[in-house]
Order: C-alpha cells, then sequence, then structure tokens
C-alpha cells in the first residue's frame, strides 16, 4: 500500500450497503434506469455543493453517476468568471449567455454540465488520468469508479497520510499532468486535495465543470497557480521541500513563449529575469536579515526573563 488511510473507507461490500431494495431511485437517475443505462443504484457516494454523485451498476460493472444540481443565482454569478472566453455554438447563444436572460441562463447551465463531460474527454485522450468517461445523459455523467486496492472508492489526496517519498513521487506525478493539461490549453480550476483521488497506481484528478481556458481568460495565471500551491501546500506537508517550489509560474512561461509540451520537464525553480543583482547588496541584505533575527530573538528574551 502506498498510503495510509485516515478516513474510514465508503465500503460498498457489507450488510447496509447492499440493500438496494431499500434505496429509492434518486429522482435525477430514473431516466437512466427508464432507458437502461443503468441497472441498479448503489448507494449515494457524496453530496457536494454542485452534485451528488452515486455508485451504480450497468451490466457487470460499477460506474460512477454525477448528478448535477441546478445552479443557485449566486452559484450562477460565481461560474461566470470561470466561463470567460469558452465558445458556444453561435452568436446568438453568446448574446444571450452575456445578457442574463432566462434562454441565456438555461444555456449556461447546459454548457457547465457539458464543460466536465467534455473535459473529461479531451484529458483522457491526451493521457491526463481522470475518471474514464462512458457518457452524458439527461444532465448525469457516468464514469469510471475510480477504487482503492480492495476495491473501495478512492479516498481524496486529503484523507490519507503519505511518506516523504510517496510524497515527491505524486508531486512530480502531479505537476506533469497540469503540464499536459495546459499544453492543450486548459486549466482545471478547482485542483486541491478534494479533487484529487488515490487509485492504487497513483493520483486521478476528478471534478473539472470549471475547467478554465487558459488562452482567453484574464485571471488564468492566477487560478493556475492556486492550483498547483493547492497541490504544493497538501504534499508539503509530508515532504516540506516542496514548499520552496515554483512550478506555476515556470509552467506559465513556457505556456506564453508557446515552448511548453505535454512531455516538457521542469525544474520547480525560476530563473526570474530581473535587474542584474549586484552582490554587494545581496550580502547586505543577508546581514540585515540576520541582525533583525537576533534583534528579535533578545527582544523576546527580555520579555521572557
Ligand atoms: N469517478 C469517481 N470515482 C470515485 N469517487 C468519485 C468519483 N467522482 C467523484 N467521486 C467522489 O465524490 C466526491 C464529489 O465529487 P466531485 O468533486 O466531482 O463533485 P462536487 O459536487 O464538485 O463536490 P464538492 O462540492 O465536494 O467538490 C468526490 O470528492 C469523491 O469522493
Ligand atoms: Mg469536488
Amino acid at each position: 500500500m502506498r498510503f495510509m488511510r485516515t478516513s474510514s473507507p465508503n465500503q460498498l461490500r457489507g450488510p447496509k450497503d447492499r440493500a438496494p431494495e431499500t434505496m429509492k431511485v434518486p429522482k435525477g437517475l430514473q431516466p437512466l434506469i427508464d432507458d437502461g443505462v443503468i441497472d441498479e443504484v448503489i448507494r449515494s457516494l457524496k453530496s457536494g455543493k454542485e452534485a451528488t454523485v452515486y455508485v451504480v451498476r450497468s451490466g457487470m460493472h460499477l460506474r460512477c453517476a454525477k448528478v448535477y444540481r441546478d445552479m443557485s443565482q449566486r452559484s450562477f454569478q460565481r461560474r461566470a468568471q470561470y466561463q470567460e472566453g469558452r465558445k458556444v455554438r453561435g452568436s446568438r447563444e453568446t448574446r444571450a449567455m452575456n445578457r442574463s436572460t432566462r434562454f441565456g441562463r438555461r444555456e449556461q447551465e447546459h454548457e457547465w454540465k457539458n464543460a466536465e463531460v467534455d473535459a473529461l474527454y479531451r484529458l483522457m485522450a491526451a493521457d491526463v488520468r481522470v475518471p474514464r468517461p462512458f457518457g452524458y445523459f439527461n444532465d448525469v455523467l457516468i464514469m469510471e469508479l475510480v477504487r482503492d486496492a480492495s476495491g473501495d472508492p478512492a479516498p481524496r489526496l486529503g484523507e490519507v497520510e503519505l511518506t516523504p517519498e510517496v510524497a515527491r513521487e505524486y508531486h512530480g506525478f502531479l505537476m506533469r499532468q497540469v503540464v499536459r493539461m495546459l499544453s492543450l490549453g486548459l486549466i482545471h480550476g478547482d485542483l486541491s486535495e478534494f479533487n484529487v483521488l488515490l487509485a492504487p497506481e497513483g493520483p486521478v484528478i476528478i471534478d473539472l465543470p470549471q475547467v478554465v481556458n487558459a488562452s482567453v481568460n484574464n485571471a488564468a495565471f492566477a487560478m493556475l497557480e492556486r492550483d498547483v500551491n493547492n497541490i504544493r501546500a497538501t504534499l508539503g506537508r509530508f515532504a516540506p521541500e516542496l514548499l520552496q517550489t515554483e512550478f506555476a509560474r515556470e509552467m506559465w512561461m513556457l505556456y506564453e513563449q508557446g515552448e511548453l509540451h505535454p512531455d516538457s520537464r521542469l525544474t520547480g525553480r525560476v530563473v526570474r529575469e530581473e535587474l542584474p543583482v549586484d552582490p554587494g547588496s545581496v550580502i547586505q541584505l543577508i546581514e540585515d536579515a540576520r541582525e533583525e533575527a537576533i534583534r528579535r530573538r533578545l527582544g523576546r528574551e527580555e520579555q521572557v526573563g
């Protein structure tokens, strides 16, 4: 086992789970049962802000069904920042989406829900490890159920203890995934310890309805930096030297220069192109900092004594 779970797994076997006759089929999933897309709803996995996620059975396979919630006015506005620059079909739709008409809202809502399935297909094709999508039916995304070694739904990155070696390995892997996404022009936009699952072979990135178009969104770099730094902070708890890395800036510089490739190898260090540095002034800065630290320590000792 590469990681220690700190939460109890959402087990799938066990007497409580196996009671499909008592699990009322949720309204959003009934049309999929009627159409034979799925055969059974096993259990609900998690009810989040944007969606409820279920474990379902299709024939012989367990899958994951994500049923999107309709938007509230507040989340509708919040989402607008992510959708900047997304392509929609025609100019009528674009105009409607910009105005807050009922039609515009419906279009935007439709767009949001579709964005995740589109992103999953694109990312899978580009060899980014995401859950394999099996289609989108009536506002429900059916995808691979990511599992742990014993077959239970996989834990989130934020729910495990890692050794420094494994933390470094996951960090390297996730940075390569972010590079692959960015070289397609995509930024996750909500990447964190809650949206990375751990399968036995490594991390799997989930939850992509807010995926951001890097080339047209004004906040693109800020979002990339937040994504990359969330992962750095989570894994830096186990391998503190990761906290010194600067992958977001490095990726972004290459991306802007048109030199980022899916397999670009990064260093995590950025050579800042600033004014030439005068070595004398650097030494002075170090001296000042040292003096300041001594002064602070003396101050504390005075207070204590
Ligand atoms: N393909 C999957 N395989 C296994 N578990 C999954 C899968 N997709 C989602 N989950 C579980 O369901 C949870 C919610 O999924 P997701 O993050 O996509 O939805 P969300 O509505 O955005 O949730 P939140 O508001 O908590 O971020 C995940 O944290 C994960 O535990
Ligand atoms: Mg999530």
